[in-house]
């Protein structure tokens, strides 16, 4: 905050993003919190970090319109906005190569292995977007998000196994990885809970949904 460019920064973003607890800025800024912490006592560049931070997921509000990946837009906004507010060329670059690889969509599709990033400051912006999908504000965001899209309940429940249980393995730093375990456990019981609080509704409404496939919702 005391810097211009981070206050400029915080101002730009935080109104593009708007204030969705999930995807917005509330989780740009938990984001930001989360890589500072990951930083400590190590060798990074902090305005790097935390122009990749807190401009990581930027392009989001434009990714349907656009048809491009947020992470691609994202990176693309920052060689717009980073120059205006001092940042050298090279700075730039290595803040685009952090956004471009902090997503886990794509990371899965180019098969990037975990420590494959190409800073630490790529490792720590990934390692924390990836830690706010996990324990009790991992969950939060679950079901906030599954209302948004309409999932039912076993979509969430699916979405938990086949995405976000997945997440530790992606951990880029030693630190991030141990965190990753402890709060994979908070939101596995949380996960664990709604299936046994649930399973006779489950079982019922396939029976019904079988019964009468093409009724109601
Ligand atoms: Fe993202
Ligand atoms: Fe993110």
């Amino acid at each position: 905050m005391r810097s211009e460019w981070c206050r400029e920064l915080l101002k730009l973003v935080k109104s593009v993003e708007g204030g969705d607890e999930a995807h917005g800025f509330p989780h740009t800024l938990r984001v930001l919190c989360r890589a500072l912490k990951l930083a400590e006592g190590k060798n990074v560049d902090y305005r790097v970090l935390v122009a990749s931070a807190l401009l990581h997921d930027i392009g989001r509000p434009f990714e349907n319109q656009a048809g491009v990946h947020h992470a691609a837009l994202s990176a693309f906004m920052a060689r717009l906005i980073l120059p205006g507010l001092g940042f050298s060329p090279e700075e730039v670059a290595r803040v685009e190569r952090a956004i471009l690889e902090h997503s886990f969509s794509l990371s899965e599709k180019n098969r990037d292995k975990p420590g494959s990033k190409s800073s630490i400051e790529s490792c720590i912006l990934s390692d924390a977007d990836k830690l706010d999908a996990l324990g009790a504000v991992g969950a939060y965001r679950l079901v906030e998000t599954s209302a948004q899209r309409r999932r039912s309940m076993r979509q969430t429940l699916a979405h938990y196994h086949e995405k976000l249980s997945k997440l530790p393995d992606y951990m880029c730093t030693e630190e991030a990885r141990r965190e990753a375990a402890q709060l994979l456990e908070r939101l596995r019981s949380f996960v664990e809970w709604l299936y046994e609080e649930s399973k006779d509704y489950f079982d019922l409404a396939e029976a019904v949904d079988k019964a009468f496939p093409s009724t109601g919702y």
